[in-house]
C-alpha cells in the first residue's frame, strides 16, 4: 500500500502506540510469552524504520507500563533485560536512520542497567534529526499528571507561579511530554479497545486506531493501513464540517 498520493503535511506529527498482545501472540504457537517479546523488539525496529522513512516526526512506543510493575517477576525482568539488549543492538541502525532517542515515564524506577543505557542511546543520538523516537517506560499517565500537579503547586507555594496564570500550556510544560506535540494518530494492537493509562491528556484530540493484529505481527504495511485509515478522517476539534472547507 503506497502513501506516495499524500502529503507530507497531511501525514500525523506525533503517532503513538499500545504495542500489545506479544504474550498471546506466543502463546497462541504454544510458545512462551517470553518469545512474544523478543519478537515484539523485532516488530518496534520495523515500525520505527518505517516511521523514519515516512518522515514522521514524533513516535512514543507504550513499551511499559506503571502497572506492569505487577507482572511475575520472571517477565519484569526479562523485559528489563531485553531493552538494555535492544538499546545496545539498535543503537546503530538509530544512527543510520537519524533517529533520535528520548524517554517518558518513572525513569528513577527502571534497574541501573536499564536507566544507564537508556542515557547513553540518548545521548548518543541527540543530534539526530530525523524520526524522535520516545519509549514510554514505567510510564503512567496519571502519575504524570500527579507528578505536573506537585511541581506546579510547588511553584505557586513559592510564587514562582500565579494561579490566575496556570493554562493548558504551563500544564503541557510539566508532563514528560513538554518537548512534544500532541498525539494525532493513538494506533493499539490486539484487540483490545482500551488505553491502559497511557497518554490521557496528550491524546485529547487523537484519531483512535485499533487493529486486531498482535504487536510482533506489526510491520509497515500495518504503520500504513492505520495512517490511511487516519488520513481518511476529517479532524473538525468541535467545528463543523463546513466550517474546514
Ligand atoms: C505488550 O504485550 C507488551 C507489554 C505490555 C510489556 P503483552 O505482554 O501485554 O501481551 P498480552 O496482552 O499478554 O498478549
Ligand atoms: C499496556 O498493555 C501497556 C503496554 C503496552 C506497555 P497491557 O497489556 O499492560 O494493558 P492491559 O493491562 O491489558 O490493559
Ligand atoms: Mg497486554
Amino acid at each position: 500500500m503506497s502513501l506516495k498520493k499524500f502529503n507530507t503535511e497531511e501525514l500525523p506529527q506525533h503517532i503513538a502506540v499500545i504495542m500489545d498482545g506479544n504474550g498471546r501472540w506466543a502463546q497462541k504457537q504454544g510458545k512462551n510469552r517470553l518469545l512474544g517479546h523478543e519478537a515484539g523488539a523485532k516488530a518496534v525496529r520495523k515500525t520505527v524504520e518505517a516511521a523514519a522513512k515516512l518522515g514522521i516526526k514524533h513516535l512514543t512506543l507504550y513499551a511499559f507500563s506503571t502497572e506492569n510493575w505487577n507482572r511475575p517477576k520472571t517477565e519484569v525482568s526479562t523485559l528489563m533485560s531485553l531493552l538494555v539488549r535492544s538499546l545496545r543492538r539498535e543503537l546503530r541502525r538509530m544512527t543510520e536512520n537519524n533517529i533520535r532517542l528520548s524517554a517518558i515515564g518513572s525513569l528513577d524506577k527502571l534497574p541501573k542497567k536499564v536507566h544507564e543505557e537508556l542515557v547513553e542511546v540518548i545521548e548518543k543520538t541527540q543530534s539526530n534529526t530525523g524520526t524522535n523516537l520516545t519509549l514510554a517506560l514505567s510510564y503512567g499517565a496519571r502519575e504524570e499528571i500527579k507528578q505536573a500537579i506537585v511541581d506546579i503547586s510547588r511553584k505557586v507555594k513559592n510564587s514562582i507561579i500565579n494561579v490566575e496564570n496556570i493554562d493548558e500550556t504551563i500544564i503541557n510544560e510539566h508532563l514528560y511530554t513538554q518537548h512534544l506535540p500532541d498525539v494525532d494518530l493513538l494506533i493499539r494492537t490486539s484487540g483490545e479497545v482500551r488505553i491502559s493509562n497511557f497518554l490521557l491528556w496528550q491524546i485529547a484530540y487523537a484519531e483512535l486506531y485499533f487493529t486486531d493484529v498482535m504487536w510482533p505481527e506489526f510491520d509497515e504495511h500495518e504503520l500504513h493501513q492505520a495512517i490511511n485509515s487516519y488520513l481518511k478522517r476529517e479532524r473538525r476539534f468541535g467545528k463543523t464540517s463546513e466550517q474546514l472547507t
